[in-house]
């Protein structure tokens, strides 16, 4: 049974014995002899860490079990490394995967009561044709199962189960917020919109163990010309045509420029909206995140290429 979770490892000494963890990366390294070490990632649900197998471990590790994904079981030294522990693994074997919750990052946030919220805000549209076609995906059981535990990216933001849905549940509560001062605007359109804008990503991403992948599909199209499919797969009959026009548009403009995948930029107050609230609930979520992981004594975080900034935890 697993007795220590990644966020109980403090650095400054002491020993791990027989705990298993996902081996989320490894990058082979040479030492100052010429020997390979690794540079490995291990986690669970509670987060990851940093470790090193030296020259003089490797012949402890079990090699059929040294793969990205595994669920291994460790022994280690717990080291330090600019102020962050960091694992010297000393042996390291394969487990059994089935246990494989008690290794996923969560989002958290309670799945079953998200889900109960996202199913309240469907229905709540009122224009019935946009409610079926949201209701079409949630009556399909293998996309209803996957948007409840479903990441948001393999990276970058809401990279956790349940990540997807918490995403989607954070854009709900601003669009809320705007309702009342865009009354020339559709909401029933911003809700459907904020529900299919990343919807495609269902079959863009997979998991391999406990590591999220893209999908051969989705390295092929990318979500938004899935997520276009997704709707036409679930259309109901007689669907105004400007209505799928619209809600087309939303999902093809979302991401806000050209050089960031989208085709069409976004040309109506409803997409405007879309686009701009996903980018405040993935950039607030990108600096929460990496300030949960780690910041120096002044409370920095290390340098993120995607905000080109360093983020402080305001402290
Ligand atoms: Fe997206
Ligand atoms: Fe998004």
């Amino acid at each position: 049974m697993k007795t220590l979770y990644v966020k109980d490892i403090k650095p400054g000494g002491g020993v791990v014995t027989g705990e298993t963890f996902a081996l989320a990366d490894i990058r082979p390294g040479t030492d100052k002899n010429n020997r390979t070490y690794y540079d490995v990632s291990l986690s669970d649900k509670t987060g990851s860490i940093k470790g090193k197998i030296w020259a003089d471990s490797i012949q402890f590790v079990d090699k059929t079990a040294f793969k990205v994904g595994n669920v291994v079981m460790i022994d280690a030294r717990i080291d330090q490394y600019k102020g962050q522990p960091q694992l010297s693994v000393t042996a390291l074997k394969g487990v059994s995967e089935e246990l494989l919750d008690e290794y996923l990052q969560s989002s958290q946030f309670d799945a079953d009561k998200m889900w109960d919220e996202l199913l309240s805000i469907v229905e709540s549209i009122s224009d019935e044709g946009i409610r079926a076609l949201l209701q079409n995906i949630l009556n399909d059981e293998v996309l209803a199962k996957k948007l409840k535990y479903w990441p948001a990216a393999v990276s970058v933001h809401h990279d956790f189960r349940s990540g997807l849905l918490q995403h989607l549940l954070e854009m709900y509560v601003v669009a809320e917020g705007m309702e009342r001062f865009y009354p020339e605007a559709n909401f029933d359109i911003v809700k459907a919109g904020i529900f299919l804008h990343d919807i495609g990503k269902l079959e863009e991403l997979d998991s391999q163990g406990v590591n999220i992948v893209y999908t051969k599909k989705g390295s092929l199209l990318g979500h938004m010309a899935i997520g276009l499919e997704i709707i036409t797969a679930h259309l109901p009959e007689n669907f105004p045509i400007n209505t799928l026009l619209h809600l087309q548009h939303i999902v093809l403009s979302h991401h806000g420029e050209l050089q960031y995948g989208s085709p069409v930029l976004p040309a109506t107050v409803e997409a405007l909206i879309v686009h701009n609230i996903d980018n405040v609930s993935a950039d607030a979520r990108k600096a929460a995140q990496a300030i949960s992981e780690s910041v120096d004594e002044e409370g920095m975080t290390s340098y993120n290429k995607w905000l080109s900034t360093r983020f402080w935890n305001g402290v």
